[in-house]
């Protein structure tokens, strides 16, 4: 299947097909040099594929884990291509998570003031979510995602068979991405989750695309549509910002649906849904320092915060929720 996205910096495609890695040069094409992007959990397998049709390319490894999506990594990126002189003729590759997709894509955005990125995501959180946009960053004092860059890709390839090798916790973990996508825009994709996912989990992948192409499209730089995106993520963010490391960003989002929900019809479908796909649904943690964070948040307005809210499955909305209300909220 191929998902062609129209965005203000450059129309792309993603390509969607069991196998695909396997052709995957095909598809990029010839010309160029190729330089390599991935990090140390990313299963061998996977890279060997890639390299077997890049024979002469570099390849850059990091060590895993969002601790490594920081600006050191950035800067050791930058001055592997240059010594190996990159210029902007080349390609950039990232094959990996949603981690080794932020870090290429900012180093792609920024080396020489923007060169050719190309993303091959290899979890579902990748697939799913974040190789669809163009939203690249990295870390710094342990706040997320504050140094970035907006770089749309010019082709993401994505092979549902590298998921064979993702430990369940990550594969449910971009899932719960998903179930948000279901619940704030397509009661189907929701209803999927109901049935027997596992069987439909390329169909799943597909309406969660289509659904962010099409928000994204509308809306490339978050100023309206496109904060639907978000349910789930005020509580979610103050929880994985307090959890430390202990929670993984979808646990956190799939928490934090179930902390706004208020249609409790709904909120009982979401929870029969998060335990089969084993995801939390409450934060053991300090609901003070959750407030905190939540309050200091970027988002916030000087009377409250943009919460997205779903009455009815497919059709979410944004309300703006005073700061007391969120704090009951929490208990
Ligand atoms: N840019 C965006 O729009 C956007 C959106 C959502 C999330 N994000 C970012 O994505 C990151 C999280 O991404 P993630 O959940 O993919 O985590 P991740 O990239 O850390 O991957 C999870 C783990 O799985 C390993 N891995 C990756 N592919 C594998 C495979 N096929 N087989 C075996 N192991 C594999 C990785 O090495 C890592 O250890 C966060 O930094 C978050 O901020 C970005
Ligand atoms: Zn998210």
């Amino acid at each position: 299947m191929e998902i062609k996205v129209t965005t203000r910096q450059r129309d792309y495609s993603i390509f969607i097909e069991h196998g695909l890695l396997k052709k995957a040069r095909s598809l990029i094409g010839e010309g160029f040099n190729v330089f390599i992007i991935s990090d140390d959990g990313v299963d061998d397998k996977w890279i060997s594929i890639l390299l077997d049709q890049y024979p002469d390319s570099p390849l850059f490894r990091f060590n895993h884990g969002e601790a490594n999506k920081n600006l050191n990594t950035y800067r050791d990126i930058l001055s592997w291509l240059a010594r190996n002189r990159a210029n902007r003729h080349d390609v950039i590759i990232g094959i990996g998570g949603g981690v080794v997709g932020d870090v290429a894509g900012f180093v792609a955005a920024t080396y020489m003031r923007g060169i050719r990125y190309l993303n091959i995501p290899t979890t579902t959180l990748a697939q799913i979510d974040s190789s669809i946009g163009g939203k690249t960053a990295v870390d710094l004092g342990g706040i997320k995602n504050i140094v970035g860059a907006f770089w749309q890709p010019s082709l993401v390839l994505i092979d549902p068979e590298t998921l064979s090798t993702l430990p369940s916790r990550h594969v449910n973990n971009g899932l719960a991405e998903a179930v948000k996508m279901g619940l704030i825009l397509d009661e189907k994709l929701f209803e999927l989750f109901e049935g027997d996912y596992e069987s439909h989990l390329d169909e799943i992948i597909e309406r969660s695309l289509i659904l962010k192409k099409e928000i994204v499209e509308q809306d490339e730089n978050e100023t309206g549509i496109r904060k639907l995106l978000n349910f789930g993520h005020t509580f979610g963010h103050g929880y994985e910002t307090v959890g430390e490391g202990r929670y993984l960003h979808g646990e956190c989002v799939a928490m934090g649906m179930m902390t706004v929900l208020e249609n409790e019809e709904i909120k009982e479908r979401l929870h029969k849904v998060l335990q089969k796909l084993d995801l939390p649904e409450s934060c053991e943690c300090d609901n003070e320092k959750v407030f905190s964070i939540i309050c200091n948040d970027k988002k916030s307005a000087a009377d409250g915060i943009d919460i997205v809210q779903v009455d009815e499955i497919g059709k979410g909305h944004i309300e703006r929720w005073s700061f007391d209300r969120i704090r009951r909220k929490l208990g």
